[in-house]
């Protein structure tokens, strides 16, 4: 099968498409055929090796000291079922989605997962681009804003970097969740995050949310220029700071102080689970939830996929489709 490889950490250059085997049919589980993907920014930061401060040594102790020691990028996928296990819950010809998290692989023609795995049927009449972009940022925002902040009805939710994958579910979760939404992200993005219901629009270009003298009771920083200090204004008494981005320091910082002057700081690593794809999907189908898809690139120009990406001014997800071999 076609697969995007790269063999070193670097810029987008690094990745060129070649020739690998396909995956092997898990016991218990299925084989995808990709019929789209997306670049994430958890893929470019893996290209990359560019992380936040401090976790630059665990990075390459999980993924390879000199170089990547899995070749294959891709978080997630849309595609349909080739080949199913014994006793699967999935058949061949189902239209699926699925997050395979820190095993990767969805740069390829083929991904294996097990039946048990981040997988789920795409919602009814979505088309493989728009149910690739479904999962990573929806199911952060759904992690950090259900699972983290525990987001009640009638809440102020300020999310910082609103117009990306991740903000850009958390602005319609969070609208879902009934919260009264603050989208910060540049003027050009006013209008996509309005559209996606945020009640209210602040533009970082002019103003910084902090000196708002309003204050939130729950801020998702997605952009990682967020820290205790400089939101402590802009927390309620009892608010939450919700660091999607954050540094070895703060990481460790919020598990061993969690709490501070009546404020929580919550970090974490969004687990891969089948039943929060499965509520992403219910979500879509009623239309309380659309992926956003910034561009759409060809397998064979995935490395502009990258590119884009490394930006950091994508709206939404980078697509990337493939065609049948
Ligand atoms: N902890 C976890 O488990 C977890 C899971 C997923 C992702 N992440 C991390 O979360 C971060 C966000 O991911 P993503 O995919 O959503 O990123 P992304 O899509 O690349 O974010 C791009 C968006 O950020 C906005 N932005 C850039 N600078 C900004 C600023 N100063 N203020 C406000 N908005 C700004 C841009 O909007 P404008 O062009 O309008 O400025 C752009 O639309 C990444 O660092 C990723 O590694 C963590």
């Amino acid at each position: 099968m076609k697969a995007a490889v790269y063999t070193r950490y670097g810029t987008p250059d690094v990745v060129s498409l070649s020739t690998l085997p396909r995956p092997l049919l898990p016991a218990d589980g299925v084989v995808i055929r990709v019929r789209a993907t997306t670049v994430s920014s958890g893929d470019a930061r893996l290209r990359s090796a560019h992380v936040p401060a401090g976790f630059g040594l665990p990075l390459r102790l999980g993924f390879g000291m000199f170089g990547p020691r899995n070749h294959v990028l891709g978080t997630e996928v849309a595609g349909e079922v080739v080949e199913v296990g014994a006793h699967s819950r999935f058949a061949v010809g189902d239209r699926v989605f699925a997050l395979l998290g820190a095993s990767l692989g969805g740069h390829a023609e083929y991904a294996a997962i097990r039946d048990n795995g981040a997988v789920a049927h795409l919602p009814r009449g979505m088309g493989f681009e728009s149910g690739a972009a479904l999962a990573f940022g929806g199911t952060t925002a759904l992690y950090y804003l259900r699972d983290k902040a525990k987001l009640r009805a009638g809440e102020r939710l300020l999310v910082n970097g609103a117009s990306g994958a991740v903000g850009s579910a958390a602005v319609q979760l969070g609208k879902y969740f009934g919260a009264h939404v603050t989208a910060v992200c540049s003027g050009n993005n006013a209008d996509l995050v309005t559209l996606l219901g945020a009640d209210r629009v602040v533009d970082h270009t002019r103003q910084d949310f902090a000196t708002l003298r309003e204050r939130f009771d729950v801020v998702i920083d997605a952009v990682g220029n967020c820290s205790f200090a400089r939101c402590a204004p802009a927390l309620a008494d009892s608010g939450r700071l919700l660091l999607v981005v954050a540094s070895l320091g703060q990481m460790l910082g919020a598990m061993l102080r969690p709490v501070r002057s009546g404020r929580r700081v919550l970090c974490g690593v969004t687990p891969e689970r089948a039943e929060d794809l499965q509520l992403l999907a219910q979500l879509a189908e009623i239309g309380a939830y659309r992926p956003v898809l910034d561009s759409v690139f060809p397998f064979d120009r995935i490395a502009e996929a990258h590119a884009r990406v490394d930006t950091q001014r994508k709206r939404g997800s980078v697509i990337v489709t493939l065609v049948e071999a």
